[in-house]
């Protein structure tokens, strides 16, 4: 590996800590006082500030004096298209307000109009509570990241939590797997030659490694049960170059964009979405290929328990020089063959992993 030769704190920074656990202010206004209330509770228990409307006339006099980070609007309110008019007072007061428009009747006319005032999207009814909240995080989020200048592990801290609460949070059995990847990246490459600022890029490029699926048309697919359509296949496909891209803005994370890119390809050339084949894939990319599986394998999902130790040894035989690079696969057998259950990053439910 090359040295890069960056002291730590460089690469780091140490400008001040941004606080970032400010409170998210929500305005939400819908004549569904059921809706209303389901959703003004569930994103209070997220940690949002919320005030509830019933009726327009009362949400644009908020508006008038509370600047707020979000709108969340239903578009036509006693037949009216007063969720328009309450999206432009939202505009008015902050330009890059995050604007949600839920609508039982997605009408073209309606969803052009939303976009050319700035709403950042359209909820059909039923909303889900859980799926607006991650919407809402995801995108506020990401106002502040393309806005702000932060230190790199301020956005280490930021990546993390918006992949905890959108997709680790939509999928309950990828809690803590971004967390889980790093440690066992960081296990791994230090078999290999790798010097600090390298181990440092990796452990941030596994944290962040599933961050495009937080841009894909629908993150249901996340938890769907059976097997998904061809569309939805490709749909989820997209998410390893959607990474790389989104976190391309930011200069300092161009470094690890690659490895994020490579994550889904396999060493004989059968992965996705480049296809690429052997050292045409990034050591880091190699890596973190071996580590999104190990760590499916290791951990409880839906469909399985953890798998015992031997199973995962025969795994990896099976896989040296197919889906995984022969010298990550040496590595990460000679790390079980030494360390045995100790190897394994602990269970997240405090379960056994695996024996
Ligand atoms: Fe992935």
């Amino acid at each position: 590996m090359q040295h890069a030769g960056t002291p730590n704190d460089e690469v780091l920074g140490l400008a001040t800590a941004p606080q970032i656990e400010e409170k998210i202010r929500v305005l939400i206004l819908d004549d569904d006082r059921a809706l209303l209330d389901s959703l003004h509770e569930y994103l209070e228990t997220r940690g949002f500030e919320v005030d509830a409307f019933v009726r327009t006339a009362d949400a644009i006099k908020a508006l008038e004096t509370t600047t707020y980070d979000a709108v969340v609007t239903d578009v036509l309110l006693d037949g009216r298209t007063d969720g328009q008019e309450v999206l432009k007072q939202a505009r008015a007061r902050r330009s890059d307000v995050v604007v949600v428009m839920m609508t039982a009747f997605p009408i073209l006319e309606d969803a052009v109009g939303a976009m050319r005032h700035g709403a950042a999207d359209y909820l059909r009814k039923p909303v889900n509570p859980r799926k607006l909240s991650a919407f809402l995080h995801r995108e506020i989020q990401m106002r502040r990241f393309e806005t702000e200048s932060f230190a790199l592990d301020d956005l280490v801290s930021i990546l993390s939590e918006l992949v905890a609460r959108t997709i680790e949070h939509i999928d309950p059995y990828t809690r803590g797997h971004g967390e889980r990847a790093a440690y066992y990246c960081d296990k791994i490459a230090r078999r290999f030659d790798f010097n600090e600022v390298e181990l440092q890029r990796l452990r941030l490029a596994a944290i962040a490694h599933d961050y495009g699926k937080i841009y894909l048309r629908d993150l249901s697919f996340l938890t769907k049960e059976g097997p998904l359509t061809e569309l939805e296949r490709q749909e989820i496909m997209r998410h390893p170059h959607l990474g790389a891209e989104k976190l391309a803005v930011d200069p300092r994370l161009k470094p690890i964009t690659r490895a994020i890119a490579e994550h889904h390809e396999r060493f004989d050339g059968r992965g996705y979405p480049y296809g690429l084949k052997g050292d045409e894939i990034s050591l880091p990319g190699r890596i973190l290929c071996v580590v999104e599986v190990l760590d499916a394998l290791a951990t409880r999902r839906s469909y399985k328990p953890p798998w015992p130790i031997e199973k995962i040894r025969e795994f990896f035989h099976e896989q040296r020089g197919n889906a995984f690079d022969p010298a990550v696969s040496d590595r990460v057998l000679a790390a079980i063959e030494e360390e045995g259950a100790a190897f394994f990053a602990p269970d997240p439910d405090g379960g056994p992993g695996p024996m």
